[in-house]
């Protein structure tokens, strides 16, 4: 079903343009201090569709949406007193800012690359269409907040995330953009781009994750491509690994606690954390919803129909994604510690 999580359990709910989303978690222990301004600071770095050390828009204007919401996180359960109680944590987030009928031409001619087409399909013609109805990218904030709960479970950890490429550059690019950048050239012609997302994660300790299922690359992997829009991830030196002699891509030990000083494997050999960051990149396709024309299907005439996307959407839907790349990996990370503290607790901590 649509739910993560062996013991930190998480679903994302809600529609784009119905009157809420969010998520619901289990099995997060009780005596963590939660509140909205717990959440506020991944919040905010999502609503502002922007970056630490990058900026969420191209000389040309916005990469960003012009939908503006609060995104004001309501704490409906499994916290009392500022605590969590263990109980399932409900958090929701009203939606105000909807102009649903510029989705009406897509119910009969979904727009390629988008969800309209599976969406029907898969439940079977009564799924929301409104602004891409439960595969909308709002959808997000429910996910960023739920990473905010899981960062809790991993108080040593760091995370730092950046924007690596947008439209195929290196992001930020140089000083002088003279040039104009692919993001810029693309929003002028009423297209999209896609972008590639670092997150590196360090104070994770050694041996989390398991061998075959449930390693540490397929826990993250699977939360990560919850995220709408993402298109592949790879691991340390990832795909060019594939390129590479043994001599280079292996990582030489220097120090008893597995220290090494390359980090080829990105963190995980075997499936298991080996106390070096953990290193993923994420590539984000392109935001599908274009003003540019595009062919589609008619369903209803069966016959082929130029489309022009209306709407609100991302010219880079990579901005606004990193953040809930963090929270994905976050999440899965979560659960990993909660596993481990199970394992400590029934050998009474012996290695
Ligand atoms: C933060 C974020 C914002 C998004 N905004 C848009 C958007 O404005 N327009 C659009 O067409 N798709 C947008 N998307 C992508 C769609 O949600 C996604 O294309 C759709 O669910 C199908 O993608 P998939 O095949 O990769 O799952 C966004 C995704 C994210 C993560």
């Amino acid at each position: 079903m649509n739910t993560i999580g062996r013991l930190f359990r998480v679903s994302v709910l809600g529609e784009s343009h119905g009157p809420a989303v969010g998520c619901l978690i289990d099995g997060c222990p009780p005596g963590l201090a939660l509140s909205p301004g717990t959440l506020e600071a991944d919040l905010g770095r999502r609503r502002a569709g922007s970056l630490s050390g990058g900026s969420g828009g191209g000389a040309g204007g916005s990469a960003a949406t012009a939908r503006h919401e609060a995104d004001e996180p309501e704490i409906i359960s499994g916290v009392y007193g500022g605590k969590t109680t263990g109980t399932p944590i409900l958090i929701l987030f009203r939606n105000a800012d909807t102009i649903s009928s510029d989705y009406e031409a897509f119910r009969d001619s979904p727009r390629p690359g988008h969800a309209d087409f599976t969406g029907k399909v898969r439940y079977r013609g009564f799924a929301d269409p409104r602004g891409g109805g439960h595969f909308s990218g709002r959808l997000t904030v429910g996910l960023v907040a739920a990473g905010a709960v899981a960062k809790l479970l991993l108080p040593g950890c760091r995370f730092e995330t950046r924007l690596a490429e947008v439209g195929g550059q290196p992001w930020p690019g140089p000083a002088d953009t003279s040039r104009g950048s692919a993001l810029d050239a693309a929003m002028a012609a009423g297209d999209s781009v896609g972008g590639v997302v670092e997150v590196r994660v360090s104070g994770l300790p050694a041996g989390l994750g398991e061998p075959f299922f449930g390693s540490v690359e397929s826990l993250v992997s699977e939360a990560v491509f919850a995220v709408p829009g993402i298109r592949g991830i790879e691991f340390g030196d990832g795909f060019a690994a594939a390129r590479m002699r043994g001599s280079e891509h292996n990582d030489p030990f220097v120090g008893r606690d597995g220290a090494t000083p390359r980090n080829g494997a990105g963190g995980v050999n075997g499936g298991v954390t080996n106390g070096n960051d953990l290193v993923f990149r994420a590539a984000v396709k392109p935001t599908s919803t274009i003003a540019a024309a595009q062919s589609t299907l008619d369903f209803s005439t069966g016959k082929m129909a130029r489309l022009e996307g209306k709407g609100r959407h991302d010219a880079c839907i990579a901005f606004r994604a990193a953040v809930a790349i963090e929270a994905a990996s976050a999440i899965a990370l979560a659960d990993l510690a909660l596993i481990a503290r199970s394992y400590d607790a029934a050998s009474g901590g012996k290695a």
